[in-house]
């Protein structure tokens, strides 16, 4: 079925990011970093390998990564928005569905607050209509009204000192703070014969949640790809038959200041799962984890059952987190962070 593409100005056009074309990922990658996670001080660097592999998951659909062109003065298209909608099954209030979760949505700066956004967006809506794809879930940094929830992010400072000398330390952060060591449990890296194992832990944690993503086989194997390009970190405990019972993970991003002077490690969590050990210490592994790559900082989101580590351990309220939306997705009852499990497939 074709769409019908919503008119736009004059010297705009619609077009796609092809994960697989290098010039595609360079281009984004430089729009994301001035226009997608950029407070004006500090941008997270993106690299072009880790946009391509969080685009490339299987069963992706390089048409529903949209974006809006527009012909500058010398005339060379330049990006002017883009949004990803990544497919995946996720759960309503136990009503299963194919959705899209909504990643890298972002406008021009200079186009911010001109309608541009809900145009991106409804034209990534009809696409999905085309495809069987009805309801999808956003996130956005920014509040708008209709968010059905919000989250916070809570902070872990891991280099106290370099933190301190470049400004970033946050202010507010509880002065009693554990000293990150250098021991954890004996976690192991998985392997692709721990993705059935992998995969049946997470499902199962994941459906506890009233609003979560279903993961597949094939997603977990990507997850594996990525972990063995050194893109994204996953580490497990086993049991004695060889079953996983626990996972860590997190990607790892250099958030650079915007005058290039400065730079910090951010990890940020992605599935922390226990049910050997407890999720204090869990994330208190995680965080020991991230240190031994490099991190600065650990992040964690308030969502999934994530309060019970912030609360029992020294984080600080960034005071920055997600507003969450939804398209056409029934939510019986009031939603609450900890309600939430919607992972990037
Ligand atoms: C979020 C962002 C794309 C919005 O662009 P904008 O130009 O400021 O927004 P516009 O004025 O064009 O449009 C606002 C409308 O779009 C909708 N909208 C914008 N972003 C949305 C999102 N992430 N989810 C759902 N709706 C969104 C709003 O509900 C609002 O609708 P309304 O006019 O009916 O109230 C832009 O601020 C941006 O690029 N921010 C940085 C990156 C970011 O936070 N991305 C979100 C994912 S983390």
């Amino acid at each position: 079925m074709e769409i019908t593409h919503t008119h736009l100005p004059e010297r705009f056009s619609w077009g796609v990011c092809d994960p697989l074309k290098d010039d595609d990922m360079t281009e984004l990658c430089e729009f994301l970093h001035k226009n997608y996670m950029n407070d004006g001080q500090y941008y997270t660097n993106y690299t072009p390998e880790f946009v391509k592999w969080s685009l490339t998951f299987p069963d992706y659909d390089p048409k529903a990564y949209v974006c809006v062109r527009y012909k500058s003065k010398s005339g060379v298209l330049k990006l002017a928005g883009f949004i990803a909608g990544l497919l995946q099954t996720f759960c309503v209030d136990g009503a299963e569905t194919k959705g899209a979760y909504i990643d890298y949505l972002s406008v021009l700066k200079k186009l911010r607050k001109k309608g541009l956004a809900p145009v991106i967006i409804s034209e990534l809506i009809k696409y999905g209509v085309t495809i069987g794809v009805k309801q999808s879930i956003y996130i956005s940094a920014i509040a708008f009204p209709h968010a059905f929830t919000q989250s916070t992010t809570f902070v872990y400072p891991i280099n106290v000192a370099h933190l301190t000398k470049i400004g970033k330390m946050q202010e507010g952060c509880p002065p009693d703070r554990f000293p990150v060591s250098d021991e954890t449990n004996q976690y192991h890296v998985p392997e692709l014969a721990d993705v059935p194992s992998l995969c049946m832990l997470i499902n199962k944690y994941l459906s506890r949640f009233r609003l979560h993503s279903i993961v597949s086989q094939k997603h977990i194997e990507h997850l594996i790809d990525g972990v063995k390009s050194g893109l994204f970190h996953m580490y497990v405990l086993k049991n004695k038959t060889g079953d996983i019972t626990d996972l860590i993970s997190f990607d790892s991003h250099e958030e650079t200041r915007c005058d290039g002077t400065a730079k910090f490690v951010t990890c940020g969590a992605y599935y922390n799962i226990h049910t050997t050990v407890k999720m204090r210490d869990l994330v208190m592994d995680a965080i020991s984890l991230a240190k031994r790559i490099g991190a600065d900082l650990y992040k964690l989101t308030d969502i999934m059952d994530n309060i019970d580590a912030i609360s029992a351990l020294p984080f600080c309220n960034s005071q920055q987190g997600f507003y969450f939306y939804s398209h056409n997705c029934e939510l019986k009852k009031k939603v609450t962070p900890s309600d939430v499990a919607m992972i990037t497939p």
